[in-house]
């Protein structure tokens, strides 16, 4: 906030009114430069802060090495090699099929994120002292790795990225040219315009890689929605934009007695219908093949979810997807489910601005929207009681709901 301005006499009549203080250009100018850091850093209290600012803007600068050190472990599948406990290096070396330079480089690296760890010798397998010895002689799983060893959905998000990084290496020609062909576009068939109003356009080949990654990484985002969402006052679930039926299956599990519905475009119907069929949930699901934009939802739910299909699209679309939600609603009233990444969600602002806008740059459609700009969209679509429901991970899904009165 500025100070109050101040009014200090001059002469009779007149007033002088200073400007007020402009901070963030006196922080700028700070933060520009050298002569300020290098006081900073000479002063105790001021160098942790320049320290992190520092370590912040370098990792902005190496967060691309950073990614290509998580894909080449997850490529090599180093995770699932160690997942059962640690190895000899030169065995894993020797597995991995890497020369000494470029094991070195990739251990060192994955090491220094977190990613792996030095380890001991299991007890046994060599004397203390042979130990202490080679102190590196082990190689085990990271606070990460670990993590990344134990969720499938993190391996296949990742190896998907080589795609992104392809598309995203020449930002600048992509933000002038967001009309670019990138492998993006190709991936998700559905984005190009021509493809989704025609409900039969996309074949099972066009719709096949995309419902897999979707299928591996919904687990990810069901947990959260079933730790936030209690079902059971519910009696039927419409999934609009199910995939595989994922997220249906999820929440079959949990709850035994809600019917399940779902909706996407003919050729993913046809595959969830045999995935959920192999997981003996087809008896419990009825399937509706169409496209948001050319045919009706279908009736008989109280709850709608939308998950991870609000973001694919512009505004006037999602008008169109929550007009056809609404309508499916209109006969007893219901609620609105909606489940995605948000942009401004706290502590994770990056991911929604950042990642997602670039991806989606690339995608050639749709943005992360924020909670309010979503709530604003629901409103004009005839939606009331729109509230934000806290999820558990934030970063994972932000989730809201809202209502659709009878009538
Ligand atoms: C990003 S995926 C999300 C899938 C699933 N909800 C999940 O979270 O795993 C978007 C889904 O919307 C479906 N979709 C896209 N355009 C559609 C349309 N015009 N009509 C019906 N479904 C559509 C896609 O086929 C895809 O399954």
């Amino acid at each position: 906030m500025y100070p109050p301005r101040a009014r200090i006499k001059l002469s009779a009549g007149r007033r002088f009114i200073p400007k007020p203080m402009d901070w963030s250009a006196l922080r700028d100018r700070l933060l520009a430069s050298p002569r300020f850091h290098r006081w900073m850093l000479a002063i105790p209290g001021l160098r942790s802060i320049a320290r992190l600012q520092s370590r912040r803007l370098f990792d902005l600068v190496a967060g691309f090495s950073y990614s290509q050190v998580l894909l080449s472990c997850v490529e090599l599948k180093v995770f699932e090699k160690l997942v059962a406990g640690p190895r000899r290096a030169d065995q894993l070396q020797q597995e991995l099929g890497l020369n000494d330079r470029s094991f070195d480089v990739l251990m060192r690296a994955a090491v220094a994120l977190e990613l792996l760890e030095w380890r001991t010798a299991p007890s046994g397998e060599i004397s203390a002292a042979e130990a202490t010895k080679e102190p590196q002689a082990y190689l085990g799983l990271g606070m990460l790795g670990a993590v990344v060893a134990g969720n499938k959905a993190i391996a296949a998000m990742v190896m998907h990225h080589k795609s992104v990084y392809q598309d995203l290496d020449d930002p600048v020609a992509l933000l002038r040219d967001p009309s670019k062909t990138t492998q993006l576009r190709e991936y998700w068939a559905y984005t190009r315009e021509s493809m989704a109003d025609n409900r039969q356009a996309l074949t099972l080949q066009q719709v096949s890689d995309y419902s897999e990654l979707m299928a591996a990484s919904q687990p990810l985002v069901a947990e959260q929605v079933l730790a936030a969402y209690d079902f059971s006052k519910h009696r039927c679930l419409l999934d609009m934009g199910g995939g595989q039926g994922a997220f249906l299956a999820a929440v079959a599990k949990a709850y035994p007695k809600l019917r399940l519905m779902l909706f996407d475009l003919p050729a993913v119907v046809q595959k969830a219908r045999s995935v959920l069929a192999d997981q003996g949930l087809g008896g419990r699901m009825s399937f509706h093949g169409g496209s948001f934009f050319s045919d009706p939802a279908p009736t008989g739910a109280d709850l709608i979810s939308l998950v991870r299909v609000l973001y694919d699209h512009s505004d006037e679309r999602v008008m169109t997807i929550l007009k056809s939600a609404r309508r499916a609603l209109s006969a007893q009233g219901g609620w609105l489910l909606l489940a995605e990444p948000m942009s401004g969600t706290p502590g994770a602002e990056a991911m929604g601005d950042a990642y997602f806008g670039l991806y989606l740059l690339a995608m050639g459609k749709g943005r992360a929207r924020t909670s309010q700009e979503l709530g604003r969209l629901l409103a004009a679509a005839g939606f009331q009681r729109v509230e934000s429901i806290a999820t558990r991970l934030p970063l994972q899904t932000g989730l809201m709901r809202a209502y659709a009165a009878p009538g």
